[in-house]
């Protein structure tokens, strides 16, 4: 037997009374009882199991007794401490079943809800209109061909006859791309139409030749009613032994037909000139409203066509022998047409749309009416 415990305190030995330690662990398992939820578990655990909970602090008091008492006191304290801890872990397996059952339910995804309630998008009717005049001509035996938006002076004005002074080549009409270091002359413009399309064509290919080039073109225009500084072009090439104005005639009223419907639909060419076409001609369409019926009648009047019964539609002419030589295409074997027209007039007076910008603003209010082709 060891001597008595000369440091032993009546006082603090208290805490190790059989009541006072039941007394915690039945707080503490009151407290586990009590957590709603794992957070308020946590509180309680850190409260009553934590290094400053009562029982804690019980257990050091331990080496404070007289031997004798201290395996009494560290059973009764041990087997609290155990009691504590079954009950916190059954508590917080009961909590944490109940949390995965409600996430399963709050969580839940409902597979019979409509998947598509956010509306599709759809491609702007520009280029739905630009694709359909492209089938008409694919359906001929075009091909289509592309080429860059910022282009080098050369192929977008010299090689189709343009001459330097040309009032079109003009800073007024053209946007010219300044060279690294900010300075002008670098030989490089966006293209202001599609033509430098066909003479890379023409360059790039032997005849015989039939393409069809649709495209962003960029001129010095303001923004509006009428005018946008981008727009977008679909101009055509055929290069081939033989070709004559007749054929040039032909396709423009296959194409006005397949455009806008068959029956009495047809263009007509007045003279005009191009450096790049000689001879060069402005081409117009029959009134697809009223086809030419509102013509010195009164009593038929057509908003469309102010009843002149005719819509103007774009140039053409046959290729100019200057461009086809520039190209390396013999003009003594071959000869070329082509014309051009701006795809916003044509979604214009084909819808009857009235303010420009509103086919550049992206707002779907504009759009919608055309349908939800993708
Ligand atoms: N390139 C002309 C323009 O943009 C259109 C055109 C093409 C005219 C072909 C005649 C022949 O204005």
């Amino acid at each position: 037997m060891s001597a008595p415990n000369k440091s032993y305190d009546p006082v603090e030995v208290e805490a190790l009374k059989p009541e006072e330690i039941e007394r915690m662990r039945d707080e503490a398992l009151a407290a586990f009882a009590a957590a709603g939820d794992l957070d308020a578990l946590h509180e309680a655990k850190v409260a009553h199991t934590g290094p400053a909970s009562p029982l804690a602090l019980a257990n050091r008091e331990i080496g404070a007794l007289p031997p004798h008492a201290k395996a009494e006191a560290g059973k009764r304290v041990g087997q609290a401490r155990g009691a504590v801890n079954k009950a916190l872990a059954a508590r917080q397996a009961e909590l944490e079943a109940e949390r995965d059952a409600r996430v399963l339910v709050e969580e839940a995804v409902d597979v019979t809800l409509p998947y598509d309630r956010v509306p599709a998008g759809a491609r702007h009717p520009l280029t739905t209109l630009m694709e359909r005049i492209e089938d008409v001509f694919v359906g001929m035996g075009y091909e289509v061909a592309e080429g860059p938006e910022v282009e080098s002076e050369w192929l977008n004005f010299d090689a189709l006859n343009i001459a330097v002074d040309h009032p079109a080549r003009g800073e007024q009409d053209t946007f010219f791309v300044a060279d690294a270091e900010g300075r002008s002359g670098s030989g490089v413009v966006l293209r202001t139409h599609t033509s430098p399309v066909q003479v890379r064509s023409m360059l790039d290919r032997e005849p015989p030749l039939y393409v069809i080039c649709p495209g962003r073109v960029y001129r010095t225009d303001e923004l509006d009613a009428t005018h946008t500084p981008v727009f977008h072009q679909v101009e055509l090439l055929a290069v081939d032994e033989g070709l004559t104005m007749a054929d040039l005639k032909g396709t423009l009223d296959h194409m006005v037909q397949a455009l806008f419907g068959g029956e009495g639909m047809k263009t007509r060419l007045r003279p005009n000139f191009f450096p790049f076409t000689e001879p060069s001609a402005e081409m117009d369409m029959v009134c697809y409203v009223c086809r030419g019926e509102s013509v010195g009648n009164p009593e038929r009047p057509c908003r469309t066509c102010s009843s002149e019964g005719w819509i103007e539609l774009g140039g053409c002419g046959m290729v100019n022998p200057k461009v086809l030589t520039a190209c390396g295409v013999d003009p003594e074997k071959y000869s070329g047409f082509a014309f051009g027209f701006g795809i916003e007039r044509m979604l214009m007076f084909r819808h009857n749309v009235e303010d420009m910008r509103d086919m550049v603003e992206g707002d779907v209010r504009f759009t919608r009416p055309f349908g939800m082709e993708i």
